[in-house]
């Protein structure tokens, strides 16, 4: 979700033939490079589609078994960090039960959300508990993470040297 030119996509559908790999981004200015490098890599495993988190088509509920959001800005961040219906309400409903949402943020006091620290992300947890994501933890995520998330924004902002990034997992638990 906000999946940039998804460079992150490409790289779960080509090394993961047996998965089926979803890149969902409101902007289809980056994802059509995207969509172009896995047509001409006739990755059959990949799908590209121009959409905002908060007009999800019905037909993709309940069938992720994962879902990642790697350094989200705007209205998704804002969602995010709200626990909103429009935005965390959205992103529950993609997934199975037991499905996994991994977000990686990195976002400071002049990106105007104000510092996202894994303490924060802590006290916000009951906001995803009502649409039933349970937090399994949150951190400050190493360098590793920050480079397997295969993020350009990432790269280009400097996250993991000039500036820290957190992650946080929770679990679709729908009893
Ligand atoms: C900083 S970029 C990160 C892109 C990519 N994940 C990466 O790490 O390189 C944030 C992305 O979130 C997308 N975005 C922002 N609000 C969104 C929304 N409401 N629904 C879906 N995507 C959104 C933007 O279009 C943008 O591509």
């Amino acid at each position: 979700m906000g999946a940039g030119n998804g460079g992150y996509v490409l790289h779960r559908a080509r090394t993961e033939p047996t998965s089926f790999a979803v890149a969902i981004d409101a902007s289809p200015d980056a994802l059509a490079r995207g969509a172009w490098s896995a047509k001409r890599a006739h990755l059959a495993n990949a799908a590209f589609l121009v959409e905002g988190v908060e007009r999800l088509p019905r037909e993709l509920a309940c069938l992720a078994d994962e879902v990642t959001v790697h350094f989200p800005w705007g209205s998704l961040l804002q969602g995010l960090l709200d626990g909103s219906s429009s935005v965390v309400g959205s992103v529950a409903a993609l997934m199975k039960n037991r499905a996994e949402l991994r977000v990686l943020v990195s976002a400071g006091v002049r990106d105007g959300f104000g510092a996202v620290t894994p303490s924060v992300i802590i006290s916000r947890c009951a906001n995803y508990l009502q649409h039933g994501l349970r937090l399994v933890d949150a951190r400050w995520a190493s360098s590793e993470v920050i480079r397997e998330s295969r993020s350009a924004w990432a790269k280009r902002l400097g996250v993991g040297r000039t500036r820290p990034a957190v992650i946080a997992r929770y679990r679709r638990d729908a009893t």
